[in-house]
């Protein structure tokens, strides 16, 4: 182990790797604090010539790697385990904004770049770059990619995946693939970039990206939206649709029970709907045309809603500042989740039109066999993507709680989910935390053209072994 850490240093300089415990302690907890690893040391490259040659050494040394990014993943990805014998790479330090190709509507990036810098320096450019997420002052585009993140623009830009153009990966042998073309065309065989990204670190470890750009929108419109049950909901989904085609940009769903987790960790987030609406929906327009077009629109389509009594209030967001309000308790929910201690989260998706069946059936059954439960019920409606949280009766240890109700609640989710031909990761990847339901749910032809894939690309099995799938 000596001659290898000295060879890193060969490589890296010793600042750069980090083998005492106080500097290794703060990459080895994830930020949910459900998981907690040792590390032989924490690696931190500057550049992708450094990250190919550590990879080069790992394989030699059989060391695995852990890549890592902001550490902001919720399935424990980015986590070394227990044995102390891992390497966590962490891509902090390449952080480099290549710059943005105007005519093509791209901006080229290292894998270590915070997410918010790149929306910010797209937006200095007249650009937007669509991705979105309560952790983007924190989280990196490299974790983004390598967990297809979603958030709260997919309705109308996609996830990570489909705002990507171009890659840069290191292999598991240390060779470097460019991909960085930055095409919208490219059917030349078997999609690499598609291949790494969302593979969690299995596969490569990117370290630079293509991303594409679009117009910063003229206008945005925020409103909140109390509807009484999820069909509403979806009626009213299905009406902006139809009538804001594109402009429709955000579109979230809050339920009662989780507004309540907020008032009580964040009192000073008041819902303008009142603490007892069943469900608040947050709708975001963004035009291009002018503010006065947005706002005409968005009037009358919340007209149309109430005439069809698919809601029941609606208030829309004045200035910048109140729609930021609105935006906040949304985002909050996660925060007050944390607060709260270390809820059972269900990231999943189910086909919008068995939404409503999926989610009366399941509350029902949970409420039977777990009398008291709250159901932290939110997300990303627009996309079928639910947050489908489990918190302790009041008054109940977390931790008590989750030994013994764990397994029982998330099979009870999964079950529900296959049962409804959905997903069991909308957005969060699979990371540690889902290996064993993702080997459930997967299907087993899916799962061993999985496990062949990763065998292929990665032999000794030193990239983020016992992720997403083990072989
Ligand atoms: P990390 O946590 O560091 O890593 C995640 C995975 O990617 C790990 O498996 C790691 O090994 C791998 N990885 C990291 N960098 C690389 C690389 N360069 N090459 C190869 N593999 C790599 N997620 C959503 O999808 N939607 C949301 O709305 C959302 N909201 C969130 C809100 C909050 C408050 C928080 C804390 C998290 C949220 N997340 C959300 C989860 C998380 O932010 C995303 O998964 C994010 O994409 C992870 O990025 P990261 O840089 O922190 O990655
Ligand atoms: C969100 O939508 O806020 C995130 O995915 C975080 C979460 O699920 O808590
Ligand atoms: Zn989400």
């Amino acid at each position: 182990m000596q001659t290898f850490i000295q060879q890193l240093t060969q490589v890296l300089g010793q600042k750069y790797i980090l083998t005492q415990d106080q500097d290794k302690a703060p990459f080895l907890t994830d930020w949910r604090k459900r998981f907690s690893g040792k590390a032989l040391a924490i690696v931190l490259p500057a550049s992708t010539t450094e990250v190919a040659r550590i990879v080069q050494l790992c394989a030699e040394y059989r060391i695995a790697i852990v890549p890592q990014g902001g550490h902001t993943g919720f399935c424990g990805g980015a986590t070394p385990d227990s044995s102390g014998n891992q390497i966590v790479l962490n891509l902090k330090r390449m952080n480099r904004i290549h710059g943005v190709d105007i005519a093509n509507q791209t901006i080229t990036v290292e894998a270590g770049c915070i997410l918010q810098a790149i929306q910010e320096n797209a937006a200095a450019q007249g650009f937007l770059f669509p991705l979105s997420l309560g952790a983007e002052g924190s989280c990196m585009i490299g974790g983004n990619l390598a967990t297809n993140a979603g958030g709260t623009n997919v309705l109308r830009y996609g996830n990570a995946r489909d705002l990507c153009l171009g890659l840069e990966v290191v292999t598991a042998k240390g060779e470097v693939w460019n991909g960085l073309k930055g095409l919208r065309k490219d059917n030349t065989g078997y999609d690499l970039r598609d291949l790494f990204i969302g593979s969690e670190g299995t596969l490569g470890i990117i370290t630079s990206a293509v991303m594409k750009l679009y117009p910063l929108p003229i206008s945005q419109w925020t409103t909140l939206v109390a509807t009484e049950n999820v069909s509403a909901t979806i009626a009213l989904l299905n009406l902006f649709q139809k009538r804001a085609t594109s402009l429709l940009t955000g579109f979230e769903m809050m339920t009662q029970e989780s507004l309540a987790l907020n008032a009580k960790h964040f009192p000073q987030l008041k819902n303008p709907l009142g603490d007892k609406t069943p469900f608040s929906i947050l709708i975001e327009l963004s035009d291009h045309e002018s503010e006065a077009h947005v706002r005409q629109l968005l009037e009358g389509i919340l007209e149309e809603a109430f005439a069809a009594d698919i809601i029941t209030d609606a208030v829309i967001a004045n200035n910048l500042a109140q729609a930021n309000t609105f935006w906040h308790m949304r985002e909050h929910i996660t925060l007050a989740q944390a607060e709260e201690g270390a809820n059972l989260k269900h990231d999943i998706t189910i086909p919008l039109s068995s939404l409503d069946k999926f989610i009366s059936e399941t509350d029902a059954l949970m409420r039977s066999k777990f009398p008291g439960v709250r159901i932290i019920n939110f997300g990303h409606l627009g996309d079928g993507n639910l947050h489908y949280n489990i918190a302790p009766p009041e008054g109940v240890d977390q931790k008590v709680f989750n030994l013994t109700y764990e397994k029982a609640i998330h099979e009870l989710v999964y079950g529900q989910v296959e049962r409804f031909h959905g997903s069991i990761s909308a957005e969060h990847g699979v990371g540690q935390l889902k290996l064993a339901d993702l080997r459930a749910h997967k299907g087993n032809v899916a799962h061993d053209l999985m496990k062949s894939l990763k065998q292929a690309l990665d032999p000794q099995n030193i990239l983020n072994p016992h992720k997403v799938v083990s072989i």
